[in-house]
């Protein structure tokens, strides 16, 4: 596989035209996150295509500063056509709250945009027919801090081998979609339901998500403070000639 973010990384005149649109126009991430998704919904990349009841594409908020990415949708997000709907979900949402946030805040997708049967883990060759849709998510929504949350996450868009337990919560700065973001690699929430000590982890790792976010965001520029210049004095007789007196 080529190294992520090129893959799905546009031409840099693509680049500078959408974000020229963008610039005029805050509405440009939610048109061009539907159109995306409207195509998506037609998929037949992959196996995975016959089984699914629909695409799952991702919620959320299409500009948000912060996107989560899973793995793949499972029985009720199949069912319901939303990630992160089940148990797993519900732990996501409690997360968020710990932080400020609800789900309308972030954005979440997955790796897969359709459930695998029987909620097998992704296989390889339906990751590499699947990327290009995330990444062009990624490119549409531009977000500041990308959450990883499991290994088929972390892997493919970190474009490394090391597994979650060893590099969750240690951000990482990586090009997707033609920008540079922080990647934030977390454990999945379905793996710390049923083991309190990563749960606790996960809870850590979380809690460092806003402090990331203020680093990421645009500093202002800074505000240059000029010397203030003492009025000239007019000498008496320039001011006469001036009619002054
Ligand atoms: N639900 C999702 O949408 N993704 C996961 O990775 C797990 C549960």
């Amino acid at each position: 596989m080529a190294p992520p973010g090129n893959r799905a990384s546009a031409a840099p005149e693509a680049v500078a035209a959408a974000e020229a649109v963008a610039a005029v126009d805050p509405l440009a991430h939610r048109g061009g996150l539907a159109a995306h998704a409207a195509e998506t919904a037609a998929c037949t990349r992959c196996r995975l295509a016959q089984g699914r009841t629909q695409v799952v594409f991702g919620v959320g908020d299409p500009g948000a500063e912060l996107m989560f990415v899973g793995e793949a949708p499972g029985f009720h997000e199949d069912q319901q056509g939303i990630p992160f709907v089940g148990q797993a979900g519900k732990l996501l949402d409690r997360l968020l709250a710990g932080i400020g946030l609800e789900r309308n805040d972030v954005y979440v997708a997955n790796v897969l945009k359709c459930r695998p049967p029987g909620n097998r883990d992704p296989q390889p060759d339906e990751i590499e027919a699947c990327e290009s849709h995330l990444f062009r998510q990624i490119e549409l929504i531009e977000p500041l801090v990308v959450a990883t949350l499991g290994n088929f996450a972390t892997k493919l868009l970190s474009g490394k081998p090391h597994g979650i337990t060893r590099v969750h919560g240690t951000p990482q700065e990586a090009t997707l979609g033609g920008r540079r973001v922080t990647l934030f690699p977390l454990f999945h929430p379905a793996a710390a339901l049923y083991t309190p000590r990563m749960l606790r982890t996960l809870e850590e790792d979380f809690a460092r998500l806003p402090a990331l976010l203020s680093r990421a965001r645009p500093q202002p520029a800074p505000v240059i403070a000029l010397p203030v210049q003492a009025p000239v004095p007019v000498p008496p007789r320039a001011a006469e000639q001036l009619g002054l007196f």
